[in-house]
Formats: C-alpha cells, sequence, structure tokens
C-alpha cells in the first residue's frame, strides 16, 4: 500500500483501502465520519456530498457520496455505510463516476443556474460539484420549476426554494442542535419544499449557521447579501469576542474590511457552529464610535486632539508626579477582559513595576444557555484572572474612600458590567488614562485617552471558557497611531523608566516572558500555539472560570 494514515488510538481499529491507500480508522461509524475523523475527508480521499455534514445525523437522502465496495452488490452510500475491517472502497470507478454524473444531473433539472447573481458562487457545492464531476451538456429541455425566490424565514435568513436541492441539512440543524425545529420540508415528491411550521420564524440564537450548512445558495444571509463576491474575500483565523466561549472564526475581509464572521471548526470548541450575536458581532470594529486618535484634556479642562507619542508622554508625566509626591500606593488599574493574554501580563507588570497592588477586573454577564454562549460576555476573563486581576469591586470601594489618584482603565467594561451606573465616582480621581477602543462616557472624565486597536487589528492569545488559549491574528493592517494596550503600556512603562521593559514591544518576547511567569502558561507560547489552542497546564490558584 501506497500511504497508511490513521488514528492514534489502538483500541477498535480497522484497516480499509481507498482507492489503493490503506488507512487505520475507528470501526463503527459511517465511512464519511471515520474518514472525516483522521482528517482526509476531502483532502486525499474525494467522496463528495451534500447531505451528510459531520456535526449532524446520517440523512442519506443527497444520493452523492456513492462508492463501490468489493464484495457488496451495486453502489453503496458512504455516508451511512458502517466502516468494517478490511474493506476495499473505490470512488473514482466507472459506475461510481456514471452515478454521480447522474445525481447530478438530477439536481440540476429544475435549479434556476443564476450563479450570475447568487451570493453563494465561488463557495457553492452545487457549482464545484458539478464543475467536477457533472456531466458537460444538459439534456434537460423541458421548462424549470418555478418557486419563491425571497422568503424570509427570520431576521437573519433569506430562503431562495428554487436553489433548495432538498439536503435537509437546515431542517436537521433546527431540531438537533438548538433544537427548536422551526423549519420542515412540506409536500411530497417533486412538490417538497423547505419552510417554516406556521407561526414560527427562524429567529433562534443559532439560526444563522444554516446559511453555513446550506451546500447551496437557498438560505442566505440578510445581513451578508450582495456585499461581496466569495472570490473577494480573505479568510483570516480568529476567535470571536462576543463571550467566554471563544468560538473559532474565519474573519472575512474585502475592501479593506472585515464583512463577515464564519464559524471555523473546533471539535474541541465549537464544533462547527457559532451564535448569531457573535457572528454579527463584526460591525463593532468599523463603529463610528470607534477611537481611532489620542486627546489630552487641556487647560480649559477640554479634550483635544494629539498624537499617541504626546499622550503617552503626559500620561507618564502624571503617574510619575504622583508617584513621587504621594508613592505607588495611590495608583490603580482596571483591566479589561476583551485584552489579549499578552496585553494583560503587559498591563499586570506595568502596575508590578510602579510598585502597586491596586487592581481591578470587571466582566460584563449576560444570557447564557447549554450550547455555546456564556453568561461572560467577554473574551478572556478567565486569561485576566490566571494572570492575576481579581475583581474590581474591593478596587472601587477603595476609590469610594479616595485612596486613589491615579488610574490607569484599559476598556469600558467597568461600566458595561454595571460596577459603575455612571463616571462620577471615577471623575473623583485626578489622573484618569483611558486606553480603548470605542468611546465612552468614561472620556468625560479621562484627562488622557489613548484609542487602541481591536481584537480583528492584532494578534495575541485569549483564554476561554475551558481554559484554552486560542491563538487571533490580525484580519486588518491597522493605522500606524492605533496600537495594542500591551504596546502602550509597555510605551507607558518605558516613558516611566521602569526596570524589565526593553526597547521595542515585541509580542514573542512578552509571550514567552508570560509563559516564564505565570505558572498556568507554562509552555504555551504564541509561537508554539496550534490552530486549534491548547488548555492552560494548571490552575494556578487562580479563581475558575465563570461561564
Ligand atoms: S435550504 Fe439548503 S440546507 Fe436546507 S434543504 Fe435546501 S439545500 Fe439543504
Ligand atoms: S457563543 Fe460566544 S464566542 Fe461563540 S459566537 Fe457566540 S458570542 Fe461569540
Ligand atoms: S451524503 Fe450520503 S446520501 Fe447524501
Amino acid at each position: 500500500m501506497a500511504t497508511a494514515a490513521g488514528v492514534a488510538c489502538e483500541a477498535e481499529i480497522v484497516r480499509i483501502t481507498v482507492d489503493g491507500l490503506e488507512y487505520r480508522l475507528h470501526a463503527g461509524p459511517s465511512l464519511l465520519a471515520a474518514l472525516d475523523q483522521i482528517g482526509v475527508l476531502m483532502g486525499e480521499v474525494d467522496i463528495p456530498h451534500y447531505c451528510w455534514h459531520a456535526k449532524l445525523s446520517s440523512d442519506g437522502s443527497c444520493r452523492l457520496c456513492q462508492v463501490e465496495i468489493d464484495g457488496q452488490t451495486g453502489l453503496q452510500t458512504a455516508c451511512n455505510t458502517p466502516v468494517r475491517d478490511g474493506m476495499i472502497v473505490h470512488t473514482r470507478s466507472e459506475a461510481v463516476v456514471r452515478a454521480r454524473q447522474t445525481v447530478l444531473e438530477f439536481l440540476m433539472l429544475n435549479h434556476p443556474l443564476d450563479c450570475p447573481v447568487c451570493d453563494q458562487a465561488g463557495e457553492c457545492k452545487l457549482q464545484d460539484y458539478a464543475w467536477r464531476y457533472g456531466a458537460p451538456n444538459s439534456r434537460s429541455r423541458e421548462p424549470r420549476r418555478k418557486l419563491e425566490k425571497r422568503i424570509d424565514l427570520g431576521p437573519g435568513v433569506v430562503l431562495d426554494r428554487e436553489r433548495c436541492i432538498l439536503c435537509r441539512r437546515c431542517v436537521r440543524f433546527c431540531r438537533e442542535i438548538p433544537r427548536t425545529g422551526e423549519l420542515a420540508v412540506f409536500g411530497r415528491g417533486d412538490r417538497s419544499v423547505i419552510g417554516l411550521f406556521p407561526g414560527v420564524q427562524l429567529d433562534n440564537a443559532y439560526s444563522m449557521n444554516v446559511v453555513d450548512l446550506c451546500p447551496v445558495g437557498a438560505l442566505t444571509s440578510r445581513d451578508f447579501r450582495c456585499k461581496a463576491r466569495a472570490w473577494q474575500l480573505e479568510s483570516v483565523e480568529g476567535v470571536c469576542g462576543g463571550c467566554a466561549r471563544g468560538c473559532n472564526i474565519w474573519l472575512d475581509v474585502a475592501k479593506g474590511e472585515v464583512q463577515r464572521y464564519r464559524p471555523r471548526r473546533n471539535d474541541a470548541v465549537n464544533d462547527t457552529w457559532m451564535c448569531d450575536a457573535g457572528r454579527l458581532s463584526y460591525a463593532e470594529i468599523a463603529r463610528s464610535d470607534r477611537l481611532d486618535k489620542a486627546w489630552i484634556r487641556n487647560q480649559e479642562s477640554v479634550l483635544e486632539p494629539v498624537s499617541v507619542a504626546s499622550a503617552i508622554s503626559e500620561a507618564a508625566r502624571m503617574l510619575a508626579g504622583l508617584v513621587a509626591e504621594k508613592g505607588a500606593g495611590v495608583i490603580a488599574g482596571i483591566a479589561s477582559p476583551h485584552a489579549t493574554n499578552e496585553d494583560l501580563f503587559a498591563f499586570k507588570r506595568l502596575l508590578d513595576e510602579i510598585g502597586t497592588e491596586n487592581s481591578g477586573l470587571a466582566v460584563p454577564h449576560g444570557e447564557a444557555d447549554e450550547l455555546l454562549i456564556c453568561a461572560e460576555k467577554a473574551a478572556n476573563a478567565t486569561g485576566a484572572r490566571a494572570i492575576g486581576f481579581e475583581d474590581a469591586r474591593s478596587l472601587l470601594e477603595r476609590i469610594r474612600g479616595g485612596g486613589v489618584d491615579g488610574i490607569v482603565i484599559l476598556g469600558h467594561d467597568i461600566l458595561t458590567a454595571g460596577y459603575l451606573d455612571d463616571e462620577t465616582l471615577l471623575g473623583k480621581i485626578d489622573s484618569v488614562i483611558l486606553i480603548d477602543t470605542h468611546q465612552s462616557s468614561l472620556m468625560r472624565v479621562a484627562q488622557v485617552v489613548l484609542p487602541a486597536r481591536h481584537l480583528a487589528e492584532k494578534a495575541g492569545t485569549l483564554t476561554n471558557c475551558d481554559r484554552r488559549v486560542q491563538r487571533v491574528r490580525p484580519a486588518l493592517a491597522a493605522d500606524s497611531e492605533l496600537l495594542t494596550e500591551g504596546e502602550i503600556v509597555h510605551r507607558l512603562a518605558l516613558a516611566l523608566g521602569l526596570n524589565g521593559f526593553e526597547a521595542g514591544y515585541d509580542l514573542p518576547r512578552v509571550s514567552r516572558s508570560l509563559a516564564a511567569a505565570v505558572p498556568p502558561f507554562a509552555g504555551i507560547t504564541i509561537e508554539s500555539l496550534p490552530s486549534d489552542g491548547a488548555q492552560l497546564v494548571s490552575d494556578g490558584g487562580e479563581k475558575g472560570a465563570v461561564r
């Protein structure tokens, strides 16, 4: 045999041959599922399929996955044929090729062929498979079936019935994953159509996953419709920042902007799903309230725009003056659970080197469910706690008591978490230095405001609710005046002349320092992190994750 791929576990292993190559697989699941488990499906082993999906029950309705198996009569569907030891499978025999052509011809009989105006064009499995496995010409002369072209199924999803190939993935998703069951097949035979049960809308918290699941352009995202063609998009691996789950995502970029988020498969985190709120949260990147310049409060008590370098110098001057006059104990810091592990480690080192123990963390909370959505509405509260930031309530008490004269605040979570109704309390502090991605009412009491990069504009790592450290990469090139929180506090530390901050912020070096200094991160560096992440090695004494 030419190669052998296989599973790590030696128990229940069988050997099969596919097109002359031997594979070692777990016995039991279907041929498609077993090949998917070892990562060769649609790579080394090409078995086209529509209705089968790795995370849904088997349907066996599309008949595209037919293969030939030695010793068995006729062709078998790979999606519901269990793997058995010694199986010899052929995916390119004459009979298989002919069967695929027939299935595709049947599926195309009534298809509208409106690829030029279809949002799915360029990422459509009907296009792809018809091109790769279909017959070169249509034999059909009959008029095509006419059906509704635009049905609003719910707030996020639009159905084009003419394009549907009745694979039922959308139906099974709604029944099996959110278990809301809004969709069904109505009618019989060639009158069958996808539709909603009477009086129901497709508005569950995960509804837009059916758009990713639909192999054709029948289900499209209302948000993404007509925004960009698939071939214009560049996809960058990232992590959703909407809650502590840290769902793995693709950030699809065109025209210098993120056009959409899509789920990226990670079986240890989000399978192949994400929630609608997280999916649509990309809009915050280019929102009109993004901070894009630095500000200093002038002698008339008005914020005026300045360069980032000037704002950092002014912040350093304020903090140094307070330390010289009153000691480091009057300085405090509030961390953001939206910042990366590296940003937070740099911030913790800044506070440690200044010599203050006054720090806190505020984490916004909201609705949670049993599937993915966590109550903590930020991606890195677990990482912040592991690095040493504790709940900000005791720090707020200290501020109320007049014990803080200078504070560095990352983000405005202290407001969104509901720890403060407004900025009034912080207005009692002489020197408020705010580092944030978006404008907030904290600017009213800040003496210095510094703009920070969004998660989509920077590299780093985040620690999710299950203590999994995952990497983010910049999908967008940020303006040179826009730095990460880590870079800003590093420059602030340099301006203060603090120990241990070498010239130039170097993310891999910060990551290695984090791994060396904070026990739970031992052995985890940004350069060595696999694309599906790595677990924190121990709890290091920090408080457990709150979902
Ligand atoms: S709408 Fe899409 S996912 Fe649903 S049955 Fe039709 S082709 Fe399949
Ligand atoms: S569950 Fe949380 S991390 Fe996942 S997509 Fe939704 S908001 Fe984002
Ligand atoms: S994938 Fe096997 S029948 Fe559809």
